[in-house]
């Protein structure tokens, strides 16, 4: 039997990197998942790769109206949800002083509005007990130039993850978040950067990484398994650090 035999889940940004990767430990741990993604060839990549108990759904985390069709989706083909794992992610680097208010918007719609929207559109389906994770980032421990506005929307998310352990307890909901590292998924070919800058970024940021390597998104899968399942049932508003030790040591 597996961890999450029997056990429902929705992964937000469950079509590439980290979320894939857990959507796929999940399945193999007995749950069926939905994932969903912003954009619909990867979703039916991602879905049909990971094969049977899978879920896709084309929708934009930081559309009200998109999630409320994520969580009908969950009603018609789950009933109710057991995990919730508030994954979708942006990052859009840029020097303080050119910060406009695209790059704020942008970051803060999709990595702190969505992760809001996720969770109000599932809550009525939310069993007792049930969790949900949410991804935050080492930077929000550890200050890197050029991640304000990024580090400071996952701040955010860390902060909620706080808030709504202490407003949800009594409903059997518990809220915990992870905060990788460097992990090495297609988030740094979506940077808006050239191949050879996002390169060089990573060597500086590697040099801070006392594992000295990426760390890979199975390995921050198995973080999410455990705060999304029994074992970690004493956890509330708590955070995992994976990080190779960059902000610890
Ligand atoms: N990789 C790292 O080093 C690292 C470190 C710390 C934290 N994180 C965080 O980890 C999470 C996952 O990132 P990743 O590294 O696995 O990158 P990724 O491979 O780019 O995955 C991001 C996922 O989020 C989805 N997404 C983006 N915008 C969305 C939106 N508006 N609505 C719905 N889905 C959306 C993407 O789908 P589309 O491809 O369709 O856009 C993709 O499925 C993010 O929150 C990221 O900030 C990553």
């Amino acid at each position: 039997m597996g961890k999450l035999t029997g056990k429902t889940a929705l992964i937000t940004g469950g079509t590439t990197g980290i979320g894939f990767a857990t959507a796929k430990l999940f399945l193999e741990e007995g749950a069926r998942v939905l994932i969903t993604g912003q954009n619909s060839d990867r979703v039916t990549s991602a879905v049909s790769t990971l094969g049977a108990g899978v879920i896709g759904v084309c929708a934009d985390v930081s559309s009200v109206s998109e999630m409320a069709t994520v969580a009908e989706k969950i009603k018609s083909e789950f009933g109710t949800l057991d995990i919730l794992f508030a994954n979708a992610g942006i990052a859009k680097p840029m020097p303080f002083q050119d910060v406009d208010a695209d790059n704020i918007d942008g970051q803060l719609d999709v990595n702190f509005k969505g992760v809001i929207y996720s969770i109000q559109a599932v809550l009525p389906l939310l069993n007792n007990p049930s969790s949900i994770v949410m991804t935050s980032t080492t930077m929000i421990e550890k200050g890197v130039a050029g991640m304000s506005i990024y580090a400071a929307t996952k701040a955010a998310v860390r902060s909620l993850a706080r808030t709504l352990s202490a407003e949800f307890a009594e409903k059997g909901i518990r809220v915990n978040t992870i905060s990788p590292g460097l992990v090495e998924t297609p988030i740094y070919s979506k940077l808006g950067l050239s191949e050879e800058a996002v390169s060089e970024w990573a060597g500086q940021l590697l040099a801070n990484v006392p594992a000295s390597r990426f760390g890979q998104p199975e390995e921050v899968a198995k973080a999410v398994l455990f705060l999304a399942s029994e074992g970690s049932s004493y956890m509330l508003g708590e955070n995992i650090l994976l990080d190779g030790g960059m902000a610890t040591i």
